[in-house]
C-alpha cells in the first residue's frame, strides 16, 4: 500500500491538530482511507487482542439520515439525564439546517470486539493514531460522540453491517478543512506528584 506523505513531524501534528467542523465538497484520494487504516492499527493493543473494525459511510443521504436520527434521539427525554444536551448544543439541534457531522464526506466508525480485554481503551488509541495521521496530510477530523448512541442501536447496526459483538466505539469525520479553526486552549499539565531519587 502506498504511505502518504507526510509533511509534519509526529510532535508538530500533535500541536496543530484540533476539531475541524467546516469541511470543504473535495473528496479524498483514493489512498487515504487505507493509509489512515494502517496507521489506526498500529495503536498499542491489550493483549495484542487487535480488537477494532472499522465501517466507512461516504454516501450524504445515509450521513444526513444517522444525524437527523441523532438529533431526534438527543432532544427527546428517553436519553439519560446525564448524557442531556447543553443549551448550546440543543440550539444546534433543534435547527433543521445542523448536521452532526457538519457535512463532512466521510465518517469512519471504530468498533470494537466487545468480548476482548480493554478493547475499547486499544479502540481509542487507535482513533488517537488515525487523527494525527489524518492531521499530517492535511486533514481535518473530529469526534462525533454525540452520534454513538444512535449507531449503538441495533436496527442501524444491522443497517451498517455491524455485527452484536462489535460496539460502535469512537465516530469520526475526515475531510479537507474549508477553513482554519482557531487553536482550543488547554490547562497547563497538572503534576501531583514528580517522584525521583535522591
Ligand atoms: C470522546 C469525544 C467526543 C466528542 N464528541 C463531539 C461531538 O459529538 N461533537 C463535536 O462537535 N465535537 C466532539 N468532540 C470534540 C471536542 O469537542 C473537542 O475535542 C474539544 O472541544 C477540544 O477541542 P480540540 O479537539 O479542537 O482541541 C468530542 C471529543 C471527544 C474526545
Amino acid at each position: 500500500m502506498a504511505v502518504l506523505e507526510v509533511e509534519m513531524s509526529l510532535y508538530e501534528a500533535i500541536l496543530a491538530r484540533r476539531s475541524v467542523r467546516s469541511y470543504s465538497t473535495q473528496k479524498l484520494d483514493k489512498e487515504t482511507i487505507p493509509s489512515l487504516l494502517e496507521a489506526a492499527i498500529r495503536a498499542p493493543t491489550a493483549m495484542h487482542g487487535e480488537p477494532w473494525a472499522f465501517v466507512i459511510i461516504q454516501d450524504k443521504k445515509i450521513l444526513k439520515e444517522l444525524s437527523d436520527q441523532a438529533k431526534t434521539m438527543l432532544m427527546t427525554s428517553t436519553y439519560s439525564d446525564q448524557q442531556q444536551p447543553s443549551v448550546k448544543f440543543f440550539e444546534q439541534l433543534i435547527n433543521q439546517d445542523f448536521n452532526i457531522f457538519y457535512n463532512a464526506g466521510t465518517l469512519i466508525l471504530i468498533c470494537s470486539n466487545t468480548n476482548l480485554t480493554a478493547s475499547e481503551a486499544d479502540c481509542w488509541l487507535a482513533a488517537e493514531n488515525l487523527i494525527l495521521a489524518a492531521c499530517a496530510m492535511g486533514l481535518g477530523t473530529c469526534i462525533i460522540g454525540c452520534a454513538s448512541p444512535i449507531l449503538n442501536l441495533a436496527e442501524v447496526k444491522t443497517k451498517l453491517g455491524i455485527s452484536s459483538e462489535f460496539t460502535v466505539v469512537a465516530p469520526i469525520i475526515v475531510g479537507y478543512p474549508s477553513d482554519t479553526p482557531v487553536r482550543s486552549s488547554r490547562k497547563h499539565p497538572r503534576v501531583l506528584a514528580n517522584i525521583q531519587t535522591n
